[in-house]
Order: C-alpha cells, then structure tokens, then sequence
C-alpha cells in the first residue's frame, strides 16, 4: 500500500515538532542547535523556525530598501538589527544599539523598555516603545490603590527620532512621551489612515483600574505629540471574549487586549487591528483581529471585531505555544506577506518567560481578511527572491 505509506509519511513531515528547548529545565538544561534556525545553508532553498533563539519578544520587522530591519524587547535597551534575508539566523545578524538609558537616573524611560517599534514617518525614523521609571517596581501606597497588584502602572510610551533618513546611520534622540493622560500604556504603535496618524496602545480604563488591558487610540499632530484630550482618547476593543479571558475566565482581572498592529491589505485597502490576546506568560497567548469597517479610526463603532476567536493561536501538536506580538512584512520581491512572531517552546513557561522569533508566510481570504498559517516550525520555502 505504497500510496497510504507515503501519505502517512507526508502528513508526519508535515508535524515536526519544535526544536527541543525547555527554559525551566535547570537539572539537564538544553539548547538550541543553530544549525537547525532560519535558513538551512547547506541549500538556502528551505527555512525552519526559530529564526533568533535569544529570549527577544515582541517581534517587530520592517523592509526597506533592500533590508530587513529587526527590534524587539531586550528591556534595558533599544536594539536594531539588520539583515538582508528574512529568514536567516537573526541570533548573527549585524547589531546596533541605538539608545542605552541609565537605570539608575530615575527618568520615566530607564527601565523595562518594552516593545520597540521602528517607523517611517515623512523622511525621518521614529522608534516608539514603552517604559517606567521605577522596574514595575512602584511604591507599595501607589500600588495599593489598583484593586489587584499593578507593577506596570507607571509605564509610559516614548518616542526617538532619527537625526536624518538612514535608519541604520542615523543618530536617535528623545522627543519625549507621548501623552496618555497620565495612565497606564504599553505596546504602543502607530495607525497610519487618510494622511492622518493616530497612536494604539494597551491601556486601563482609568488610573487605577490595573485590568483589563484593553486597546485605546488618539489622534496625532505629528509622531510625538497627541491632539486629543482624555475625554476624546477611545477605547476601540476590551477583552469581552472568552478567548481573551483564558486561562483565568475573568472578565477582570487579567484579561488582556495588547500589541496592536497595522495591517493593510494592499489589494482591497481593507485596513486590520491585529492584536494579542489573553495572557502573555500563557499558552494560550493568540492574536485577535479588528477590521475598521467605517471612516474615523476615533469612532468606536467604526472598529469591528472578529469574535469567532484568534485567528493565529497555538499548536500543541507541533510544540509552538503562546503565540503572539506579531508584525508583517513581505518577501523580498513583495510578492508574499509574511508575520513575525514571537513564541515559547514550553506550555509550562517559567515566570521570566522565555519567547523566540519566528516567521511564516500568510495569504489573504475572499474578503479581505488575512488569512493566517497554523503555527509550524517547518522546513518552509524561503521568501519568494530571498538571495
Ligand atoms: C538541510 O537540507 C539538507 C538537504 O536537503 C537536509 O539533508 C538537512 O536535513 C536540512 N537541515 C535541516 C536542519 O532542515
Ligand atoms: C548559502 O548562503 C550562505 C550565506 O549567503 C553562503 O555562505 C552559502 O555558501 C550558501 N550555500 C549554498 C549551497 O549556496
Ligand atoms: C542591550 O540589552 C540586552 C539585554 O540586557 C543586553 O544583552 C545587550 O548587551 C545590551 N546591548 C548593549 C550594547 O548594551
Ligand atoms: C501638541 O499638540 C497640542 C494640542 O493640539 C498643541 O497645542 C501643541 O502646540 C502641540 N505641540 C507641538 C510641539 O506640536
């Protein structure tokens, strides 16, 4: 029965499981074989995630000019990478700290800097992260006042700028925070619509609230400074699904809407939210969608959220888990769109949760919508005209 043994065969090559990694085993402590991360160089037609095996979460990668150019989460610096192909090992690529604040200085930036981004806006490179003064470590009074502990209260987001339009040579300097009412925000990211720019970011509902994260947009006048008022800043997605209550099914506490992203869909202009969902140190860490269906991103009605559930989550069979903080990009020729993510290799993290970089191709629906791959880790076709 040759046909059913080599459809056996194929469906198991279809299920390899990751790389075997457990960050909490101290007794018999593994690692990652990097031969066997990003491209396979014995014939650069084939890729495997991981692509970086550093512990580097929220992914975010960006294309241009013929490079691919890489930050994440390091927590005490901002950190760019580059490189020319998108599925090389990430772990090698060319490195540059762009920004090194002094923890110890108190200012509202030094410490936990998380989520980095790096955007174009009119000719000059913005990176907007988030960070606290005090390494989620707030007075004992000031946190007593949220309902449940609240170490992050005192992140803000902040902005860099680039001294000219080479986002690689150019010189960064802080233009300072952008304003979120002095509440609660991380995962910021830039909405980009009609010439206008607007800021998404993870927030409470008021100062205190501490849960849940939901999403919240303002109204930019330039990358650095907000034109709205408390009072206009919108709330456009709470954690009101079951999915985006998990593991905990409280309402409250603990269920997260996070790491929003811009995606466009080049062909129909449909324009997508997609976020992360439920908790980060979890499994079950996924990505949920919102698609504005009206004309004003500061309307909440004008955002619609899929409801159905994630629509890029875990698969246990393959060892990939906590999916989430995604970004996209395309192949090299533009012809493929690709989402870049973050993971863990274990269902039972370590607190210090340990997350590695991946990457794979993703294709559109009849309407519109993106439709996402199942979480794998491979050997994958490299990106179409990756050299
Ligand atoms: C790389 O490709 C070669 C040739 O196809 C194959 O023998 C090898 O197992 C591959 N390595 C990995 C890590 O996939
Ligand atoms: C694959 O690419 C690497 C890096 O560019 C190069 O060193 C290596 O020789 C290539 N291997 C093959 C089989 O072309
Ligand atoms: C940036 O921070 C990371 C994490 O602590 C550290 O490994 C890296 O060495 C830092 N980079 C520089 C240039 O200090
Ligand atoms: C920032 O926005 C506020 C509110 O619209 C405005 O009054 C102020 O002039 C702006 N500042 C800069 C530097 O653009």
């Amino acid at each position: 029965m040759m046909p059913s043994i080599s459809w056996f065969l194929l469906s198991c090559a279809t299920a390899v499981f990751a790389q075997s990694f457990d960050p909490g085993d101290t007794k018999s402590p593994t690692q990652f074989d990097a031969s066997k991360v990003g491209t396979n160089t014995s014939t650069n037609t084939t890729y495997s995630n991981p692509i970086m095996t550093a512990n580097a979460g929220d992914p975010f990668m960006v294309y241009h000019e013929g490079w691919y150019l890489f930050t994440y989460s390091t927590n005490d610096n901002i950190t760019l990478k580059r490189s020319r192909t998108l599925t090389d090992n990430w772990d090698l690529a060319e490195t540059k700290l762009l920004f090194k604040p002094d923890p110890s200085s108190g200012d509202p930036w030094s410490t936990d800097l998380w989520a980095p981004e790096i955007h174009q806006i009119d000719n000059r490179w913005y990176i907007i992260f988030s960070a606290t003064p005090d390494a989620d470590s707030p007075h004992p009074l000031q946190d007593a006042m949220c309902p449940f502990e609240c170490p992050a209260i005192n992140h803000r987001m902040f902005v860099l700028e680039s001294d000219g339009a080479d986002p690689w040579t150019s010189k960064y300097s802080m233009k300072g925070m952008l304003n979120t009412f002095d509440q609660f925000a991380i995962d910021g990211t830039y909405f980009k619509h009609k010439n206008q720019l607007y800021h998404i970011y993870s927030c409470w509902e008021n100062t205190y609230s501490a849960w849940p994260a939901n999403l919240c947009i303002t109204h930019l006048n330039n990358p650095w400074n907000v034109s709205s008022s408390l009072t206009q800043r919108r709330m456009i997605s709470v954690p009101d699904q079951a999915w985006e209550q998990v593991p905990y099914g409280r309402a409250g506490r603990l269920a997260t809407n996070e790491g929003p992203q811009q995606l466009t869909n080049p062909k129909t202009g449909q324009n997508f939210i997609i976020y992360s969902a439920a908790r980060v140190n979890t499994p079950f860490y996924c990505l949920g969608m919102l698609e504005l269906i009206g004309e004003d991103p500061m309307n909440y009605q004008d955002w619609r959220k899929h409801r159905e559930g994630c629509v890029f989550h875990q698969n246990p069979d393959a060892g990939v888990f906590g999916t989430g903080h995604a970004s996209y990009t395309t192949s090299p020729d533009g012809s493929e769109n690709y989402v870049v993510y973050h993971a863990q290799t274990t269902d039972d993290p370590t607190p210090d949760l340990y997350r590695t970089v991946r990457t794979q191709k993703f294709t559109w629906n009849e309407d519109g919508t993106p439709n996402f791959p199942k979480a794998l880790n491979g050997p994958f076709p490299v990106p179409s005209g990756q050299k």
